[in-house]
């Protein structure tokens, strides 16, 4: 999602660069549009630098106007934050005064908007203050309540500014629908990985990524916080809340681990390299006469060692993993799922040329505790939803970001 992160001159600035990195955190694209006043308390480079955007400052600087900019960001973004809001910004969005970029976007836009005021308390308790916000209010305008406390005129009371992951969360809640997926976190990786042979030669295989990004996105849109570990690939991955790019086996084990035991669901779609060579060259490898043999180590196997962790500690994440066969699909993945000790296996065979990799559909049978279901052909968007609608209903009742308790899946 775009948000517009109005900053308005308080001294609260400073905390907006927070809330801007909270923001991109959570998958968002954030473009800044400072008042004058703003850019005297924190300077414009810094919010340029962390939203690698360029901050709308002056809504008649020359070269900026090609596309009339308040009006081309007003028709795109999908939420006006303002954080710090002041009772100037506050009195000008609610008599819709426009003179200068930030106001005339408020006027412009039809986005929602959220307000986060910050004033020293005695001007927020000011008849002038409590009538234009209410104002607004009654517009729909929405506000992140300031906070009570010290604050930087030295008096105390109320009209701090809220703390930026408060005011993160606040737009949050009105930029992502409620969803089923809402306060869980879901790792999902993707694509293949790939194994150095030497500087210029590798060992990789066929994934695109695209059936692990539909599952991420998919989540995503559930309301799941995503972390995605994608190998290389040459779709770019969909906005979710974190991506990581690895190359090797070895780099998706690290990364995997890192975030497996904060993780309510795993889901293991990427296509990980079994083996790779033992001692890559640090040199090209020079041609020879003869054929030759190349060493190769197994890689650890990602999935089943969190399988196996989740086991010894008796609880953990959902965990799903895929079985990409050629033949003997079924029998050959339910085993999979036993000795990987994952809750789902989702089957595929790539032997096919409508399925499984580098195409953008799919037909899988998810197996489960309660047996095996096959799902038609389908664009691989409605795989992910299948395989998160199975997911949710191995949530079901327990509560959000808690480990799962575990029960060993039959074996055989
Ligand atoms: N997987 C993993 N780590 C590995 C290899 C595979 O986590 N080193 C995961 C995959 O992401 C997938 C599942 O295990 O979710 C099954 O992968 P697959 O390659 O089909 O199974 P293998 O264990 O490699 O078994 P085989 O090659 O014998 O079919």
């Amino acid at each position: 999602m775009l948000i517009a992160l109005g900053v308005t001159g308080g001294i609260g600035a400073y905390k907006a660069v927070e809330v801007a990195r909270g923001l991109q955190k959570r998958g968002h694209d954030v473009v800044a549009v400072m008042t004058a006043a703003a850019a005297r308390f924190v300077g414009p480079i810094t919010f340029e630098a962390i939203t690698r955007r360029r901050v709308v400052l002056d809504q008649f600087e020359p070269g900026a106007n090609a596309g009339i900019e308040h009006i081309a960001l007003a028709s795109t973004i999908d939420l006006l934050l303002v954080a710090p809001a002041t009772a100037n910004a506050i009195g000008k969005l609610a008599n819709g005064i426009a003179d200068d970029a930030l106001t005339t976007l408020y006027v412009a836009t039809r986005a929602p908007v959220l307000l986060a005021p910050s004033m020293n308390s005695q001007m927020f308790a000011h008849e002038a203050v409590r009538k234009n916000l209410d104002a607004l209010a009654a517009r729909g305008v929405r506000f992140v309540e300031p906070g009570e406390g010290y604050l930087a005129c030295g008096w105390i009371g109320k009209g701090r500014l809220a703390e930026p992951e408060e005011i993160v969360a606040a737009a949050e809640s009105i930029l992502q629908p409620a969803g089923p997926l809402r306060g869980r976190r879901v790792l999902v990786t993707a694509g293949p990985t790939l194994e150095d042979i030497d500087p210029v030669r590798f060992i990789g295989n066929r994934s695109s990524g695209r059936m692990g990004f539909a599952i991420a996105a998919e989540a995503a849109r559930r309301g799941a916080e995503v972390a995605l570990v994608a190998g290389p690939t040459a779709i770019p991955p969909p906005p979710v809340g974190e991506v990581v790019r690895v190359r090797s086996a070895a780099e998706m084990h690290r990364e995997v681990l890192a975030r497996a035991d904060d993780a309510d669901v795993v889901i293991m779609a990427a296509a990980v390299a079994d083996y790779a060579p033992a001692g890559p060259a640090g040199q090209k490898m020079a041609k020879t006469d003869g054929p030759i043999t190349l060493a190769l180590r197994p890689t650890p196997d990602i999935l089943a060692e969190l399988g196996n962790r989740r086991v010894a500690a008796g609880r953990g994440p959902v965990l799903v993993g895929f079985a990409a066969e050629t033949g003997d699909l079924l029998a050959r993945a339910a085993a999979k799922r036993a000795r990987k000790r994952a809750d789902l296996i989702v089957a595929n065979d790539v032997s096919r040329s409508d399925a499984g990799f580098d195409v953008d559909s799919n037909e899988v049978t998810i197996i489960g505790p309660d047996g095996a279901a096959p799902l038609p052909l389908q664009g691989k968007d409605r795989v992910a939803a299948a395989i998160l609608d199975r997911v949710e209903r191995m949530l079901a009742g327990t509560p959000a970001t808690s480990p799962q308790p575990f029960v060993e899946p039959d074996r055989g």
